[in-house]
Parts: structure tokens; sequence; C-alpha cells
């Protein structure tokens, strides 16, 4: 139980930062007083931004300090997550840390174990779930709203990595020979987690178009829960139907969830604006799937993400996504490009246990 105010250090400058530190402006009595990033101009430049007094070239650098924290938010590439979360804990540190977790299901499973050690909470910052829109879908598929869920599908194509647009690649994501579903698709299998429970298997295909790219740009892949099923359609280089490079859309994601009682759908809609239609047997509403503009949405599921974390940390309990759930996510996400190598539908739990036997020392 920690009754003081929070203070943490943020790991990391890049992109997704901003997201951070705007969501840690909205969440009462945590304070970030320190970043550490070996590019320290990007350091700086948010430490600037956001009124943070002290910047650092790493992390180790950062925790002898002794600026007397509670958290590390680690926002780096998962290549680094490992390291620095057992660096954060030997220091009796909380972490929340992004997706995906890490570069395989050992560091996972060591990242794990290293914490529950040193007694201290490991949360995946997993913030898709958290979306206003998938709340409002899970409180309405317990509530019976469909009746027994079906089937579920994802559909997100978009133009962000055709060859036209470069900018938005990813080194960390190339230097690990992945592309979208490693980036994005994590995010659906969470979702789908959240919604239908565990998934036993997966067939995957993955396939590039993008002449530079290292890893996927497009994803086609299949989760199985009982019987019900989930579709996880993606793409970042598609001209249509909402992807020309030059359209400012809101990239939300075309969703829909079938039971044997109705339909919950997630209706992108850049006129009237994103919609939730729900079709049941006698009835067919629709309403705005968030307020105000797509990137407030956006903000509003780290703002909720990083509460929990932080409410959890209070309470002494378990965060949703804390690392022994999200584990589930990252082994589903890591079990697609198995099977898009054997051509072969992949039992997850069976891969859970083949890689982790795999990797043990004798
Ligand atoms: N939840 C989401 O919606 C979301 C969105 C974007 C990114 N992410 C995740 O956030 C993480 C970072 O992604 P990004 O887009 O900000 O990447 P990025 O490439 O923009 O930034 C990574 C930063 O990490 C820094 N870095 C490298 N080595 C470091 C070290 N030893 N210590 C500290 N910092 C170091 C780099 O200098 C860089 O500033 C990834 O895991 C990514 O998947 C999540």
């Amino acid at each position: 139980m920690i009754p003081h105010p929070l203070r943490g250090a943020l790991v990391g400058a890049g992109d997704v930062t901003e997201n951070h530190l705007r969501a840690w402006q909205h969440i009462p009595a945590v304070s970030i007083s320190a970043i550490a990033d070996p590019n320290l101009v990007r350091a700086r430049a948010r430490a600037e931004q956001f009124g943070i007094a002290n910047t650092f070239a790493d992390l180790a650098a950062l925790l002898d300090a002794n600026l007397a924290l509670d958290f590390v938010d680690i926002a780096s590439p998962p290549q680094l997550h490992c390291e620095q979360t057992a660096l954060a804990a030997a220091r009796g540190l909380h972490v929340l840390c992004q997706k995906p977790f890490a570069t395989n299901l050992a560091e996972a499973r060591a990242m794990i174990e290293t914490c529950r050690r040193a007694r201290v909470t490991l949360c995946i910052n997993e913030n898709w779930r958290w979306r206003a829109w998938y709340r409002a879908i899970k409180r309405m598929v317990t509530e019976g709203k469909i009746g027994k869920p079906i089937y579920l599908r994802f559909f997100c194509h978009g133009a962000f990595w055709v060859p036209e647009v470069k900018a938005a690649r990813r080194d960390w994501l190339e230097a690990l020979g992945r592309g979208l579903f490693y980036d994005l698709g994590i995010h659906y299998v969470d979702v789908a987690r959240f919604l239908l429970g565990a998934p036993e298997t997966i067939y995957a295909r993955l396939a590039r178009v993008h002449p530079d790219l290292v890893g996927e740009d497009r994803a086609l892949v299949t989760l199985t829960f009982g019987d019900s099923t989930a579709l996880i359609d993606l793409s970042s280089s598609s001209y249509a139907p909402y992807g020309h490079p030059n359209r400012q859309t809101t990239v939300v994601e075309d969703f829909r969830i079938e039971g044997d009682a109705g339909t919950l759908a997630l209706i992108p809609d850049p006129v009237r604006g994103d919609l939730l239609r729900v079709t049941t047997t006698t009835d067919e509403t629709e309403t705005r799937a968030y307020e105000g503009e797509p990137y407030a949405a956006y903000l509003q599921s780290f703002i909720a993400a990083q509460s929990h974390f932080v409410e959890c940390l209070r309470a002494g309990r378990a965060p949703e996504t804390a690392g022994a759930d999200n584990f589930n996510t990252f082994a589903a996400m890591l079990a697609a490009y198995r099977s898009m190598e054997l051509n072969a539908v992949v039992r997850i739990q069976d891969f859970i246990a083949e890689n982790l036997r795999a990797r043990r020392p004798e």
C-alpha cells in the first residue's frame, strides 16, 4: 500500500512517451521527476516540454541519483525491457512496462519472476483494452446483451506503411525482423482475450508488400476460444478503404462481436464520428463510440491504463494487465509467427511449453 504521492521516472523519450506524460498530467498525486534516454537531445526536449527537472543517459545513472522513486515507466524498445525491469526491481521499484513485453517468452518469464521475488508490481502498459468502446462492449457482453459470443472480428487496413510513407517505420521492430503483428496486432490479441478469455489455438498468414520493410505489413490471424472464433485482419499497406496516404483519418478499427442474441459493432465514420451500433433481436441503436476528437479518445486509453496501475499500487492488488496476465497475450502474439513458419494451427499452451523448455539451461 502506498498512501503518499507517487514519484516515477520515465525510461525512453520516444514517440509514445508524449502520450504517457500527457496521461500522467491527468492523474492526481503522481509526478514524473526524471527521464533516461541515451538520446539526450530527445530526453531534454521531452523534459522541457513537460517541466521535468532531471535527464540521464541511462537508467542505471538515474537510479543512482536517489530520487526517492516509487516506480519506473518503461517506454524503451522491447529489446531493453528485461534488463531495465531487473535494474528497477533490484531497487524495489514497481514497473509499468510498454508492450510488447520483451523479445521472447524466457525474458518475459524472467521479468515476472524478478518482480515477484522483489515484491514489486509488474504491469504491462496495454492501453488498447482501456479504450472507452471496448470497456462499454465488455460491459454489454457481460450483461448478456448479445447472448453467447460466437464471432469477433477486427479489421484495420491503413496506408501508414505504403512505399510513399516511410516515416512511421520503427527501427527496433526492424531489428527484431518483425512487423505489424508484433507491434499493432498484439493490441488486438489482448482485446480478444479481454472479451473472450483464453485463446486455445492460432493460425496466421503474415505477408510483406512494402519493398523496404523487414517484417510483415499484413496479418490475417484466427484465434479460437472453445467454439468462438476471433479474426484479426490487419494491413498497413492498403490504399483503401481508409488508407489514402494524404487523407487524415480516425484510424479506428472496424470491429464487430456477434452473439447468439445480437451484434455489437464499432463502425468508423469519418463524417458523423465513429459509431457503436448495438443490434439485438428486438432493437437497433447507434451511439458515438467516444466523445471528442480521436486523439483525445486515444489519450484517454493511456489515462485509464496508467490510472489503473496507480490504483493497484495504492490498493496493493494485481493489475488487470499484470505481467502474469499479459504473458498470455505476448505468447499468443509470438505463436502467430510459429504458425506462419509451419503453415499450421498452433496450440498456444503447447507453444509456451515448447518455448520455455527449449530455452531452459541443462
Ligand atoms: N501502447 C501504444 O499504443 C504504443 C504506441 C507506440 C509505441 N508503443 C511501444 O512503446 C515502446 C517504444 O516505442 P516508441 O514508438 O516510443 O519508439 P521510439 O523508437 O520512438 O523511441 C524509443 C526510445 O527509446 C530510447 N532508448 C534506446 N535505448 C535506450 C535505453 N537503453 N534506455 C532508455 N531509452 C532508450 C531511444 O533513444 C528512443 O528515444 C515500444 O515497446 C512500442 O511498442 C506503444
